[in-house]
C-alpha cells in the first residue's frame, strides 16, 4: 500500500511506495520514458514513467497531459544526487483528476502585464511561489518577535474617521452618510494601546491612494506597527534595529531553498548585524551632496535619494531628525532644535529604499493641538487622540515596517508587485 506524502516529506520515504497529489508542472518525453515534474504546493519532484513498466494506454495518456493537469501519482522514491531535491519518483500508477489544456503560462518568457493579468495562476510558478513563502516567513518572524518580547497584539480598525499620514492619498468611502477612510496606518490606535498595555503592535493591511507608479509603492500594503510607552527616539531605533536583525536571520535560517530559487546572493543579508549606522538628516544631506545629489535643506527624500543613501552602507541605515515641516503632525519636536522632528526612517541597502518609518510622538497636549490645526486636520476627528495627552501622557515611540518592501529586499526582487499575492496597483484591481 502506498503512503500519501507531500514532496517536502519525500526524503523520509526512500525506497518506499508512496502517493502524491498535485499538478503537472512540466514534462519532457523520450521514446522510452516520460519525465513528469509534479508540484504539490510543498515542492516539485521529477517522476519518471517507463514505457516498459506502464499499464497499457497510460504511457500515451501521460504523454498527452497538459501543463497544470491535476494528478495523483503512485510510485517508489529513489535517491538521486542529480535531482534538485535529491530524490525522484519511479511511477507505477497515475490518476488524472482533471485534465488541463493550453495553460497560458508556459516556460517561455511572458511580459509582466500578461503575467499580472494571470496572477491567480502565476503564483503557481517556482519563483513566485518562493517569494510568497519568504513573505509568509517574514510575517511569522514579525509575530514571533513581538509576541516573544512582551508586546500585546492589538488590532487596529480598517475604517477610520481620521487621516494619520496626511490627506493627499486617502481612500474615501461612504459610512452611511459620513465620510470614512481606509486606514493609512494603525499608529494612532497603537498609541492608545501603548497607554493601556505598555507595549503593543498591530499587523494588517493599510491603504494609500498613491497616484504615482513606482517600484516601491502599492495601494494596499501590509504593515506591522509596534508602539511603546516610556520609549524615546534612541530606544525606538534600538528596537527597530534588533527587530530587523531578527527577521533577516530567521529568513536566512529557514528559507534558504527559496532564496536559492530566487537566485538571491545572501552574502549582503548575512552582513545585517547590529549596530546599524545612524545618521542625522543633516548628515544625509552632506552625504547626498558629496555623491552629486544635492538636496535643499527642508526637502524630503525621494526614491533616488534613498537609493544613494542606502548604497553608502553595507547594512540598513537609520536617518533621524528630519525637518518637522516634511513629517506628519504627530511627531515630537527636537528640544535642541524645534525645526527638527524626532522621526527616523530605516533605509535598506542595495537600492530597496525606506522599509521603516517612525519616531517619538508629541506627548504635550498644547503642542499637539496646535499641530493638528497647522496641518489643517479636522479637530473633531482627533479629540479622542488628544485625550491620550489629557489623561496620563508619557513619552512614547513606535514605527511601521512595510512587509512588501522588506520582502522585496530579502528576495532581491526589484518591484514590490511580486511580494504580495494579489497586488493593488495604479490601474490594477484584477484579479
Ligand atoms: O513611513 P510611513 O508612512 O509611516 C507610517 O505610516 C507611520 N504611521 C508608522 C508608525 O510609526 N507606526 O510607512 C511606514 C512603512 C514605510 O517605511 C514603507 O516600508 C511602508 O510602510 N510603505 C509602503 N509600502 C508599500 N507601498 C506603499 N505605498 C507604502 N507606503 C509606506
Ligand atoms: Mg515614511
Amino acid at each position: 500500500m502506498a503512503t500519501d506524502i507531500t514532496v517536502s516529506e519525500i526524503g523520509r520515504h526512500a525506497g518506499e511506495p508512496v502517493r502524491l497529489k498535485g499538478w503537472l508542472y512540466n514534462s519532457r518525453t523520450s521514446a522510452k520514458r516520460h519525465f513528469l515534474e509534479v508540484r504539490d504546493g510543498t515542492g516539485i519532484v521529477q517522476c519518471v514513467m517507463e514505457r516498459a513498466d506502464a499499464p497499457a494506454g497510460l504511457f500515451e495518456l501521460a504523454g498527452r497531459l497538459g501543463q497544470e493537469s491535476s494528478v495523483e501519482v503512485e510510485g517508489t522514491v529513489h535517491e538521486d544526487a542529480r535531482a534538485p531535491i535529491g530524490f525522484e519518483m519511479r511511477v507505477t500508477g497515475l490518476r488524472v483528476v482533471a485534465a488541463a489544456q493550453e495553460y497560458p503560462i508556459t516556460p517561455k518568457e511572458h511580459g509582466t502585464e500578461f503575467l499580472m493579468d494571470r496572477r491567480h495562476l502565476w503564483i503557481r510558478s517556482r519563483r513566485q511561489h518562493a517569494a510568497l513563502r519568504v513573505r509568509a516567513e517574514v510575517i511569522r518572524a514579525v509575530r514571533d518577535y513581538f509576541d516573544g518580547n512582551g508586546f500585546t497584539l492589538l488590532d487596529a480598525p480598517i475604517l477610520t474617521p481620521a487621516a494619520c499620514e496626511g490627506t493627499t492619498n486617502l481612500f474615501r468611502t461612504d459610512y452611511f452618510g459620513e465620510e470614512a477612510y481606509l486606514t493609512q496606518s494603525g499608529q494612532l490606535y497603537m498609541e492608545a494601546g501603548a497607554m493601556a498595555f505598555g507595549k503593543v503592535y498591530c499587523f494588517g493591511p493599510t491603504f494609500r491612494a498613491e497616484k504615482s507608479k513606482t517600484r516601491r509603492h502599492l495601494l494596499e500594503f501590509w504593515m506591522v506597527e509596534p508602539e511603546v510607552a516610556y520609549l524615546d527616539l534612541a530606544g525606538d531605533m534600538d528596537l527597530a534595529e534588533d527587530f530587523v536583525c531578527f527577521v533577516v536571520r530567521r529568513v536566512l535560517d529557514r528559507r534558504a531553498p527559496e532564496l536559492k530559487v530566487l537566485e538571491r546572493d545572501t552574502a549582503p543579508l548575512a552582513r545585517v548585524e547590529k549596530p546599524f549606522p545612524r545618521i542625522s538628516y543633516d548628515e544625509a544631506l552632506a552625504l547626498l551632496g558629496g555623491k552629486g545629489h544635492p538636496v535643499q535643506w527642508g526637502d524630503d527624500f525621494g526614491g533616488d535619494e534613498e537609493t544613494v543613501i542606502g548604497d553608502a552602507f553595507d547594512r540598513p541605515v537609520i536617518v533621524h531628525r528630519y525637518p518637522a515641516a516634511v513629517k506628519a503632525f504627530y511627531m515630537k519636536r527636537d528640544a535642541a532644535n524645534p525645526a527638527l522632528a524626532l522621526g527616523m526612517d530605516m533605509i535598506a541597502p542595495e537600492g530597496y529604499g525606506e522599509i521603516i518609518g517612525g519616531g517619538q510622538r508629541e506627548d504635550d497636549l498644547g503642542t499637539l493641538e496646535r499641530s493638528v490645526g497647522e496641518h489643517g486636520l479636522p479637530r473633531a476627528a482627533f479629540e479622542w487622540y488628544l485625550d491620550l495627552r489629557r489623561y496620563g501622557s508619557v513619552p512614547h515611540a513606535g514605527f511601521g515596517l512595510g512587509i512588501e518592501r522588506t520582502v522585496a529586499w530579502l528576495c532581491g526582487l526589484r518591484h514590490v508587485r511580486e511580494t504580495i499575492p494579489f497586488p493593488r496597483l495604479l490601474n490594477r484591481l484584477t484579479p
